[in-house]
């Protein structure tokens, strides 16, 4: 292999720049821990090394290019994560699952099948015809770059490196004395995008649909830590009148006293008695960071504050205008969050700030399809699977979210009582 490939095409150079992204991921962990499982719903950490690479051969075999066989048993095996619902814990063991030496094996002659193929795909036209594919790769791979960060959160911290911990950012106090929630006159939001037009989405994304919104007023900022303590210590955890049945009894099958990556210190006498699991670090809580929190957490939260969280259409409207590139945390800038009002530039038309970046937001919509809608016939099930009722929309995105997804028009899912997701939330009212 002598001869120069030359640049490859900008979406051929963008899955390999993703590719640094997961890799880079992985080897946070120390290798012993690989087959670890830090969150009891999602599979052991060695899955998602084999996942990341037999998802693009089994996405581009046969659609983009024929590959050669290389093992179907393991191409199966790494087809698919899981998200279980309803209490159900995968059971498996380590020892169910390859040697190291045979994922990375594997992994290393899918991406070398790949790239054979890609490096023959000279005719930048044919890359053009293949973009959604690629697009499909590309996004899929930063998604879980994604997810994969919030999973390694969870990994004690001795079993990760430590090399990258950064400096805790608190106290910019702009939000001291602005007031904290912006009206939003009567109007519309545009939900999703017509499928003219040529630009790459999901499949949830497509349909446009216009959304009359009534009058209402939304936090300009998102709930911070200081905040939700504030709930906590007015009793929010012991009051069942703030949860819905369903949230309160997994709050009390589960233990839930606080949110997943906070601690109560053990030494008295202070006032802040809280700390906070950062990606690579514990520390005194920084009260004016957004609360990562889960659905129930979350609305729990706004009940008591006498307000609601947002719907995905009131979120929509209430961002208009708010740019999604340059000022923000997200594009991979950092491991954790920045002060709610550290990014005075990243605000909508009509004033709300830090939508975009620095933690996903809850809404109250619950997953389901826009009209139109329809699954891509080469991944039937990437939102079909989820439009049962039991995901709610978050919008917006995290410091670990690719710029590329920062799209108005992206809709990220989760379930209402996952607590593990970089997601936050503000309130509304009226
Ligand atoms: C869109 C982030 C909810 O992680 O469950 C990755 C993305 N789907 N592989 C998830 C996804 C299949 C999905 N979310
Ligand atoms: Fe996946």
């Amino acid at each position: 292999m002598n001869r120069d490939p030359g640049p490859h095409h900008p979406l051929v150079q963008r899955l390999i720049d993703a590719r640094h992204v997961t890799d880079a991921l992985f080897s946070i962990v120390k290798p012993e821990f690989l087959y670890e499982r830090p969150i009891r719903e999602r599979h052991r950490i060695v899955f998602y090394i084999g996942h990341l690479e037999a998802f693009d051969r089994n996405l581009f075999d046969r659609r983009l290019f024929d590959l050669p066989a290389l093992d179907p048993q393991l191409d199966q095996l790494f087809a698919f994560g899981i998200d279980p619902v309803d209490g159900g814990f995968p059971t498996d063991q380590p020892g169910d699952w390859p040697s190291l030496n045979t994922v990375h094996q594997y992994g290393s002659q899918a991406r070398g099948q790949i790239d054979r193929a890609l490096g023959a795909l000279t005719d930048s036209a044919r890359v053009e015809a293949s973009a959604q594919l690629l697009n499909v790769a590309i996004e899929h791979r930063l998604m879980h770059a994604e997810t994969l960060a919030y999973m390694l959160h969870q990994l004690p911290l001795e079993q990760k490196v430590t090399h990258l911990r950064e400096a805790v950012v608190t106290g910019s106090g702009r939000a001291n004395g602005v007031p904290s929630m912006v009206s939003v006159p009567a109007g519309s939001a545009v939900l999703g995008m017509p499928r003219e037009g040529g630009r790459f989405g999901w499949d949830n994304e497509f349909g446009e649909l216009r959304v009359d919104v009534p009058a209402f007023a939304i936090d300009r900022y998102m709930v911070t830590n200081g905040a939700f303590r504030e709930f906590m210590e007015a009793g929010g955890y012991r009051e069942p009148k703030w949860w819905t049945q369903k949230d309160w009894a997994w709050k009390e099958a589960e233990n839930i006293e606080h949110p997943a990556c906070w601690s109560r210190r053990t030494a008295s006498g202070e006032n802040n008695q809280w700390t906070l699991r950062t990606m690579f670090d514990e520390v005194p809580l920084p009260l004016d960071w957004p609360a990562y929190v889960s659905h129930a957490e979350a609305s729990s939260y706004a009940r008591w504050a006498g307000k609601a969280l947002p719907t995905e259409a009131q979120w929509q409207r209430a961002s208009q205008g708010a740019p999604h590139a340059g000022s923000g945390n997200f594009d991979f800038r950092s491991w954790d969050p920045r002060p709610v009002d550290a990014y005075p530039e990243n605000v909508s038309a009509l004033g709300v700030e830090g939508q975009f970046g620095n933690g996903w937001e809850w809404t109250s919509t619950l997953f389901d399809a826009l009209p139109d809608f329809e699954a891509f016939p080469f991944y039937l099930g990437y939102s079909a699977n989820f439009f049962d009722g039991q995901h709610y929309v978050i919008k917006g995105g995290s410091a670990r979210t690719a710029q590329c997804m920062l799209r108005p028009t992206f809709r990220n899912w989760f379930q209402p009582r996952y607590q593990y997701v970089y997601a936050g939330f503000r309130c509304v009212t009226g």
